[in-house]
């Protein structure tokens, strides 16, 4: 099939690559000219793992292409993939102008039919808004051609996302007629894997199940993380608890780890979202406000605990920061809990040195050039000179070091450590001081 993808960002690039595997001529648009070339090329300016490798053969085979060239890219697919971003407006709903504007540059220059597909993760209602912004542009024109707007939203995890396009759990797609139905189900045939994955219903619930997928997983993290904060308080061990509820099926085992709060481009964005579609629509989601509430809070656990133990002056003291992405496998620092860390380090007049596999070069473009942080090549290099260790994110690194090297290299024996990577024993019997989240 012959697919425009509009967007070329986490979502579009991801969906765009994995279509043109399976077979499909995939034409993808940004408006941005060096992100093109380095796409045509096949470089990706993004880390996520095995997807340069998969533009790279798909780019040769000729089945994947970059424009810049919006009427190219409308005349290119029956299919068009909006992609774009929907960026957080000042009060949390989002800013639908660029899906707009791509819904506008498809009425402009569609000369048969489309099925136009919102990828993006857009508020209920949007695609209608998708549809009259079309229809406009039709009329304005004196045009009289059919399309279809369909639902499609994108479940993909970063840092896991092309095994996610590639075997979904589960294929949304939301539409009103059967045309549209009938290529989507065509589109997505070489992912059902034996097993009819595609859940067929009307465009609003499709763009209401993907708010409430992410606002359901980001509910489970906040309440885990302050049944965390009062297991600590009761001398409990929320790692045994997670254990003990997560084998009832009907919880399970999934988005139960208590940490330093949940980040990223979709969770704290979408939850925003959804609280203000709710308002708008005269209903306040009181769960959702508290869960939102809770992740601020506990974006700040590994500061308490730190100046619970060093003082709250911290002045000429240096911190190993182990982790600066918001999650590992992926460079992305969108609302990283790192990020409020750092920031109240140095508030507090202490110095960083941080190591990330792969996020450092983003943390330094988001907090520019700063004399008190230190960005180290290796974990044991981050050590150097630093009073305490605080570990941020769970890179699979982090998990086995030689905690008699971190005894010996740090000044204040203390570890800090918001992901429970170890069983507590084992970096005390070492002779670290260690502060897990939810346990003694
Ligand atoms: C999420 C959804 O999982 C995905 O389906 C949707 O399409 C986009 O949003 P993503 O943001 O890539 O994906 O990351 P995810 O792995 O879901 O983690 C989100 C955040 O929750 C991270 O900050 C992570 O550290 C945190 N988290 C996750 C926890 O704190 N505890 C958990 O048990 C799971």
């Amino acid at each position: 099939m012959k697919i425009t993808v509009i967007g070329t960002g986490y979502v579009g690039l991801v969906s765009g690559t994995c279509l043109a595997d399976v077979g499909n001529d995939v034409l993808c648009l940004d408006l941005d000219a060096t992100k093109i070339r380095t796409l045509n090329e096949g470089g990706i300016p993004i880390y996520e793992p095995g997807l340069e490798a998969m533009v790279k053969k798909n780019v040769a085979a000729g089945r994947l292409r970059f424009t810049t060239d919006i009427e190219t890219a409308v005349a290119h697919g029956v299919l068009q993939f909006i992609a774009v971003g929907t960026p957080p407006d000042e009060d949390g709903s989002a800013d639908l102008q660029y899906v707009v504007a791509a819904a506008r540059n498809v009425g402009r220059h569609m000369t048969g039919y489309k099925v136009v597909v919102d990828k993006s993760t857009v508020p209920v209602g949007t695609a209608d808004k998708v549809r009259v912004a079309i229809a406009e542009e039709l009329a304005a024109r004196g045009a009289k051609i059919d399309f279809s707007v369909v639902s499609n939203p994108e479940f993909l995890k970063e840092g896991a996302a092309v095994d996610d396009f590639m075997k979904p759990d589960r294929i949304v797609v939301g539409a009103d007629d059967s045309r549209a139905i009938e290529l989507m189900r065509e589109l997505y045939a070489p992912f059902q894997r034996n097993h009819e994955r595609l859940i067929v219903m009307d465009v609003k619930s499709a763009e209401l199940t993907k708010y409430a997928a992410n606002a359901m997983l980001a509910t489970r993290i906040s309440f885990m993380n302050e049944l965390a904060n009062l297991a600590e308080k009761l001398g409990a061990d929320i790692e045994l608890v997670r254990k003990g509820i997560g084998s009832d099926p009907r919880i399970g085992f999934h988005f139960l780890y208590p940490g330093v709060g949940y980040g990223g481009s979709c969770f704290p964005k979408d939850v925003q979202a959804l609280i203000r579609t709710a308002q708008e629509a005269g209903q306040a989601l009181q769960v959702l406000q508290a869960v939102e509430a809770a992740n601020e809070a506990q974006k700040g656990v590994l500061a308490q605990k730190i100046t619970k133990r060093l003082g709250a002056d911290l002045s000429g003291k240096t911190f190993a920061l182990w982790g600066l992405a918001f999650k590992p496998n992926t460079d992305d620092m969108r609302e990283a809990p790192s990020l409020v860390l750092i920031a109240d380090l140095l508030a507090r007049g202490a110095s960083i040195r941080a190591y990330d596999p792969v996020a450092a070069h983003e943390a330094q473009r988001i907090l520019g050039e700063n004399p008190r942080i230190h960005y180290a090549a290796t974990p044991m290099d981050a050590l150097d000179g630093a009073d305490a260790l605080a570990i941020v994110t769970e890179w699979k690194e982090f998990r086995s070091p030689d905690f008699e090297a971190i005894k010996a290299r740090l000044k204040t024996p203390v570890i800090f450590d918001g992901r429970n990577l170890y069983d507590p024993a084992t970096p005390r019997k070492a002779g670290l001081e260690y502060f897990p989240i939810g346990r003694l």
